[in-house]
């Protein structure tokens, strides 16, 4: 069945790939390094400029990190004008009470900021900067005197989930509003290093069980803060309806110009269009790339006779993909997918993680390395 495309209303920019940190479960693509060409200023203006066009209401910056862009403030004031609800999604590298100003001035209305862990240490090491915590720490206060919601956000994992309390006490230290607890979904840098970050079940079940002791604490005491909680796909039984459906409402783009119907999805066998070539209008409705998983006419039989699939929409494509091969495939998290064995195996494995120094960090080299690698297999 093929249901009336809609409207991309959530435009993600991924301003660049380059960033000052190395997470070893970043999202960025393995071969990130090898794309250098990133959109101009003008050439993001036109890309706001046709998508706002199409409907699209909710922009987001990101990454790499998106405050190595010098013109982030210019592209910002752009969106503010062109009427998009504007949000930056950085690790606070880079940014400073200047920027912080000029970007409230240019109409930015949501901060994000991600920290490792809550020991500095800690933080320090997966982040691989030795000054990470303490600017992450310094620019949160400010954020939050300048008045913008306070979101933080943990990507939470096998080397710090058993310090899931001292977590939550350092977001409430920083008065946050709404904190984001998301054990690592496994994508990029985390699906290359998952041997050494999917907690065991054991342990999620105890930092969830110890999140909802904190969210009635925060309740009785009368505390504004909102603590979410991110079970990985890895623990559930049901395949989650990834992006909300394939090319339904997300869209990103690139920082070379490649137009993707998720953050993953430039791993998969496909070409797919570049906003340099192609109008945004055309690649959204008319491409085969975004056309390729829309409605159910690609799923194999066993999602087609499920009455979850209106729900689910088969799970994820990249995760389909990197697990099984074939993103046409039941994402493997489904307990009725034939491939189910393989989050089973990957949960057993959990019980033996590889350690932290053998997780191999984002950064150019390892890139090159792990792509070079990936080519001659
Ligand atoms: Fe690409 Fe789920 S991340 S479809």
């Amino acid at each position: 069945m093929t249901a009336p495309v809609g409207l991309p209303l959530w435009l993600l920019a991924e301003l660049t790939y380059r960033c000052p940190l190395q997470c070893p479960y970043c999202s960025n693509p393995i071969d990130y390094a090898q794309y250098k060409e990133e959109l101009t200023t003008g050439e993001w203006f036109d890309v706001f400029d046709q998508a706002r066009q199409m409907g699209a209401v909710q922009l987001g910056f990101s990454g790499g990190e998106p405050l190595v862009r010098q013109d982030l403030e210019e592209l910002v004031a752009y969106a503010h004008k062109q009427g998009f609800y504007t949000n930056l999604i950085t690790s606070g590298m880079g940014l400073t009470e200047a920027r912080i100003a000029s970007l409230k001035e240019a109409g930015l209305q949501h901060i994000q900021i991600s920290f490792q862990a809550s020991d500095p240490s800690v933080n320090n090491a997966l982040a691989g900067s030795k000054h990470a915590f303490e600017q992450k720490y310094e620019m949160s206060r400010l954020v939050k005197q300048y008045d913008y919601p306070m979101v933080l956000n943990f990507v939470i994992h096998r080397q710090n989930i058993d310090q899931i309390d001292q977590i939550i006490d350092l977001c409430l230290e920083l008065e946050a509003d709404t904190v984001e607890l998301a054990i690592c979904q496994f994508y990029g840098w985390a699906f290359e290093n998952i041997e050494g970050l999917l907690p065991t079940k054991e342990q999620v079940v105890r930092a969830e069980r110890i999140t909802n002791e904190y969210r009635k604490k925060i309740e009785e005491r009368g505390i504004k803060c909102k603590l979410i909680f991110v079970v990985p796909d890895y623990y559930e039984e049901r395949p989650k309806p990834c992006m909300d459906g394939w090319g339904k409402i997300f869209l990103t783009v690139a920082p070379d110009g490649t137009a993707l119907p998720c953050h993953a999805a430039r791993q998969l066998p496909m070409q797919f269009p570049n906003v340099r070539q192609t109008p945004l209008k055309d690649i959204w409705y008319d491409s085969d790339s975004f056309n390729h998983f829309r409605g159910d006419e690609w799923m194999p039989d066993m999602c087609q006779s499920c009455p979850d699939k209106e729900r689910d929409y088969g799970g994820c494509r990249c995760q389909a993909f990197m697990l099984t091969g074939d993103a046409k495939n039941a994402d493997p998290v489904c307990g009725k997918s034939p491939y189910h064995y393989l989050i089973e195996e990957a949960r057993v494995n959990s019980e033996t993680p590889v350690p932290f120094e053998e997780l191999r960090f984002r950064n150019p080299k390892n890139s090159k390395r792990l792509s070079d690698k990936q080519v001659n297999e």
